[in-house]
């Protein structure tokens, strides 16, 4: 299998070290392209995969395809790249609001959509997984082989990549939120700034591996550390009383409205 990446931008380079340094795929059978030269050293330096400027040269030797260019490119760059494909390629898009079906384009083009998010470059990510028309149970698996290797990767339907955008596309902003809170509390109660970023991030990090761990519900979990009339019950009223979670409710909703919206133009 030989995989061109367009766009050797910061989520290709992720996907990439990923899938060499867990050996997935062999550096190569890996290719990627970009405008930029000294993208595509570092690419080589780094990972020793191919190279090229010609996006549509090196789709044609590619059996999957993963676009990784930013959406308002993918106009400019998918034509020459579209007749250029191998007959019965697959076409992975990682590119946030553009329908498959806009990438067929009428064809019969097996595609598969991948929302990804930013964690992904730590290797430690979250991706929705979504099948075009045309695209088969293979595909889709090969898909998830190549975001299993940064992350989390979840099938869904591609109606759903709205909303997988704005829980998890989006969603590493919204802790970082949450973090940007804690610490401002922290610095007005007056503790030291690198003690209390190592004490929040020990704490969101801990919070989140609890409830991986035990596979309890959140809000079970929150009952557990919630005695009544004791600390955490005050901050908690306090959030209750100002209607955080039915801010954050509605925001994903905002978020999953705004990704409907880009996604028809
Ligand atoms: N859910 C999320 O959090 C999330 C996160 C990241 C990415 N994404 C999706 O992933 C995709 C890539 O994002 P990114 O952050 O990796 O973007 P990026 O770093 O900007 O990468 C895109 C790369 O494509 C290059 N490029 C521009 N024009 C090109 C052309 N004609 N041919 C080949 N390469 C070209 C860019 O070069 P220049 O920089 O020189 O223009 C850049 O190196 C996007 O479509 C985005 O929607 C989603």
């Amino acid at each position: 299998m030989n995989i061109v990446f367009i766009g050797a931008g910061n989520m290709a380079e992720a996907i990439v070290a990923g899938i060499i340094k867990q050996g997935v795929v062999e550096a190569e059978k890996v290719c990627v392209t970009d405008i930029d030269e000294d993208r595509l050293a570092h690419f080589t330096e780094q990972y020793g995969v191919g190279r090229s400027s010609d996006n549509a040269a090196a789709a044609a030797q590619a059996d999957v395809i993963v676009l990784s260019v930013k959406p308002q490119i993918f106009p400019e760059v998918w034509p020459d790249i579209k007749t250029a494909l191998k007959p019965g390629a697959l076409v992975v898009s990682i590119m946030a609001g553009i329908p498959s079906t806009r990438i067929a384009g009428g064809a019969a083009i097996r595609v598969v959509r991948v929302m990804p998010n930013t964690p992904a470059l730590i290797g430690e990510g979250a991706a929705g997984i979504a099948a075009g028309e045309f695209a088969d149970d293979s595909d889709i698996a090969v898909a998830q082989k190549l975001m299993a290797a940064v992350g989390a990767a979840v099938i869904v339907k591609e109606e759903e990549l709205d909303a997988v955008t704005a829980l998890s596309g989006s969603g590493p902003a919204y802790v970082f939120y949450l973090l940007e809170s804690m610490l401002e509390a922290a610095e007005k109660m007056g503790l030291d700034s690198g003690v209390s970023r190592e004490l929040a991030l020990a704490t969101v990090i801990g919070a989140a591996k609890l409830m991986k761990e035990t596979g309890e519900a959140a809000a079970d979990l929150r009952a557990k550390v919630t005695s009544k009339g004791g600390t955490t019950h005050a901050a908690i009223n306090t959030m209750e009383a100002r209607g955080v979670k039915e801010s954050i409710v509605a925001a994903l909703l905002a978020a999953q409205a705004r990704s409907k919206e880009l996604a028809n133009g």
